[in-house]
């Protein structure tokens, strides 16, 4: 049996970063992450599989925009046909699919859509497919196999570890559901359009660093404070672990070689204001931190009842085009939405499908 399927799955911010890849094939990283879920980014995606006279045609791909689907840039294309292909290998089966995406940040946003968009992608074809849970194998491991190490973490809700170990299919758990701590995401975004480094070559530059070895001789202790922290919702150590570990994925990149500098003016003054903002805040009790993945947009972590102040003060920055507002979320989930009936943008008027 197969039909039509929507799938809903959120970006996640991580604590701890993926930064290196062992063996970029498979998706092995050389250290654990851990990551929060995010709930309102992400990528909704239905897949049909197409009927058997149909499939010479291949896999057919729309990205959604303004009500209309437009078929998908070649790279992007690419990559999700490289995915259905290790879906199809995984799950032996040999359908072709329709395939519409759309995310919930704008596309210019200079956020990366990679974890939400292979995540939703691995659930909307199992679900589309009807394969059981135990033909499927770990959803975390099919949606990693995209290439998207950090999508392993976004098929999950909380807080969520991918333990990154080489042995066996290294799928990612959950740390703590989302309802075990209330913490907020809030996003200023200093850049847009891509990132002139993808994050594919700083895996595979990241080595190259003097820094990389020591980060990870560091590693385990700061796994452990951050598993801690969570458990005791501890939000001054989360923080201060927060920010060591987005220091070191810079440093780390801007001394690979060649060297990635993702930061941009606007990145630093948002840093600073974070510092001088998480003073204030401490003197209540609450507190802001910032962290970043392979970009300059600024993610800054902040306990519930800081979170309007936060947002606040970043959309009052010069350099700051745009502030979204995430929290904790529960991760993937069904929708009722039909992206592949929408018309095709510039087709509408001749209703093609
Ligand atoms: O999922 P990838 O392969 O695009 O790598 C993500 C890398 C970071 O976002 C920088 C860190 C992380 O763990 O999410």
């Amino acid at each position: 049996m197969s039909h039509r399927a929507t799938v809903s799955a959120p970006a996640n911010i991580a604590i701890v970063k993926y930064w290196g890849a062992k063996d970029a094939e498979r998706v092995v990283p050389y250290n654990p992450s851990i990551s929060m879920t995010l709930e309102v980014c992400r990528s909704t995606t239905t897949v049909e599989p197409v009927p058997a006279d149909e499939r010479a045609d291949g896999d057919r791909v729309w990205v959604v925009a303004d009500g209309a689907r437009t078929p998908a840039p070649a790279a992007f294309a690419e990559r999700v046909h490289a995915h259905l292909d290790v879906l199809r290998r995984r799950t032996g089966r040999s359908e072709r699919f329709r395939v519409a995406t759309s995310n919930s940040f704008p596309a210019a946003a200079g956020l990366a859509s990679s974890a939400s968009g292979f995540a939703a992608l691995a659930c909307a074809v199992v679900r589309a497919l009807e394969i059981p849970a135990e033909t499927a194998g770990d959803l975390s491991v099919l949606a990693r196999l995209s290439g998207s190490g950090s999508a392993a973490r976004s098929v999950l809700g909380g807080y969520v570890e991918w333990p990154g170990d080489p042995v066996g299919d290294c799928a990612a758990r959950q740390l703590a559901p989302a309802g075990h701590w209330d913490l907020r995401d809030v996003i200023a975004l200093v850049q847009s359009g891509d990132k002139e480094v993808s994050s594919l070559e700083g895996h595979r530059r990241a080595p190259t660093s003097p820094y990389f070895g020591r980060r990870l001789e560091l590693l385990p202790g700061r796994l452990d404070g951050v598993r801690r922290a969570i458990e005791e919702r501890d939000a001054q150590a989360l923080g201060r672990l927060l920010e060591q570990d987005a220091i070191d994925l810079h440093v780390i990149a801007m001394t690979s070689e060649p060297p990635i500098f993702y930061w941009r003016p606007a990145t630093l003054a948002v840093l600073e204001a974070v510092r001088a903002l998480n003073r204030e805040l401490r003197q209540a009790g609450a507190g802001a931190w910032w962290t970043m993945d392979a970009g300059a947009n600024v993610h800054v972590l902040c306990t519930a009842e800081a979170e309007e102040a936060v947002a606040e003060r970043l959309a009052s920055m010069p350099g700051v085009h745009g502030v979204i507002r995430d929290r904790v979320g529960t991760g993937p989930r069904d929708e009722d939405a039909d992206l592949l009936a929408l018309p095709v943008a510039g087709e509408a008027a001749r209703g093609d499908r």
